[in-house]
């Protein structure tokens, strides 16, 4: 008897604990560890849609507005729902590197990488072995061949889009392009996200500034739709309070409720 009581509670204590979830400050959120607001529930609609019309297009809020958290999300979703192959791609890595001749080779590196941790079948094929194609075309390349090899439409989320150095981002920007445009006799990404804190205008803008020129082809044409993120209403502060009510029977005062709001105007 004793010997069985000592198994149970051997048992017992190897069993792997439920992580309990948090209010978290520190990144990206996630549904299996922190308490959250569902990250699509004002824009997922129009941003699946965008995708099953082939958008190419921009998401731009500011810091901390729940952007890389609302891709993570999306990024799940599509892929749980097998039509489409989904990746996330922070391009957080490029910024800078000045030259577009540096830094376009290192985009190819983070995509590879990006690819690698993903769960795309045949993900590993992205710029395997060596090629002898310069960092202008390199990128539509790589991107074409991937998505020929396929059996689903790929859909890329370039987070961190506007670290990109305006040399850098405009043969981006026109490799993506070139790529966009032949997409019905070549196969190239079926859509695609430039996510970060400027508004496409602004990149635009930001570029003549620096008198960098854009040609009469402008790499900007691609983008047919621009999104912003919304911060929490007061109803979706109290809602994210409320999962901790509900699993730790803590009660929030409404008034410290109404109080975080007036504070922080729902930035997430
Ligand atoms: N859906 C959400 N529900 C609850 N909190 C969120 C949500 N999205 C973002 N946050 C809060 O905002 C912080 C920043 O989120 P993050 O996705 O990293 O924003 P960004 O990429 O815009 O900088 C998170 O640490 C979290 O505190
Ligand atoms: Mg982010």
């Amino acid at each position: 008897m004793r010997l069985l009581f000592s198994e149970v509670v051997i048992c017992f204590s190897t069993l792997p604990s439920v992580p309990q979830k948090y209010f978290n400050i520190a990144g990206p959120c996630h549904s299996s560890e922190h308490y959250m607001l569902n990250p699509l529930r004002n824009i997922g609609k129009e941003l699946i849609s965008l995708i099953e019309r082939k958008g190419y297009f921009v998401i731009h809020a500011a810091r901390q507005s729940g952007k890389t958290t609302l891709l993570w999300e999306l990024v799940d979703k599509i892929n749980a729902e097998g039509k489409y192959y989904a990746l996330y791609c922070s391009l957080e890595k490029i910024q800078g590197i000045v030259e577009a001749k540096e830094a376009m080779p290192e985009i190819i590196d983070v995509l590879k990488i990006a690819f690698y941790n993903s769960s795309i079948p045949k993900g590993e094929l992205f710029a395997k072995g060596p090629s002898d194609i310069g960092f202008a075309s390199l990128l539509q390349f790589e991107l074409s061949k991937i998505s020929k090899a396929l059996d689903k439409p790929l859909i890329i989320f370039f987070d961190e889009a506007d670290c990109l150095s305006n040399g850098t981002l405009i043969s981006f920007l026109r490799q993506l392009r070139d790529g966009f445009v032949s997409r019905a006799r070549v196969p190239f990404v079926h859509s695609i996200a430039l996510v970060g804190m400027r508004n496409i205008r602004d990149y635009k803008a930001h570029i003549r500034d620096d008198s960098v020129t854009l040609g009469s082809a402008s790499p900007f044409n691609i983008v047919t739709e621009v999104m912003t993120l919304k911060n929490f209403t007061k109803d979706e502060v109290a809602e994210l309070y409320n999962q901790h009510t509900v699993k730790k029977s803590q009660i929030f005062d409404p008034v410290a409720v109404d109080y975080i709001f007036e504070q922080t105007q729902g930035q997430p």
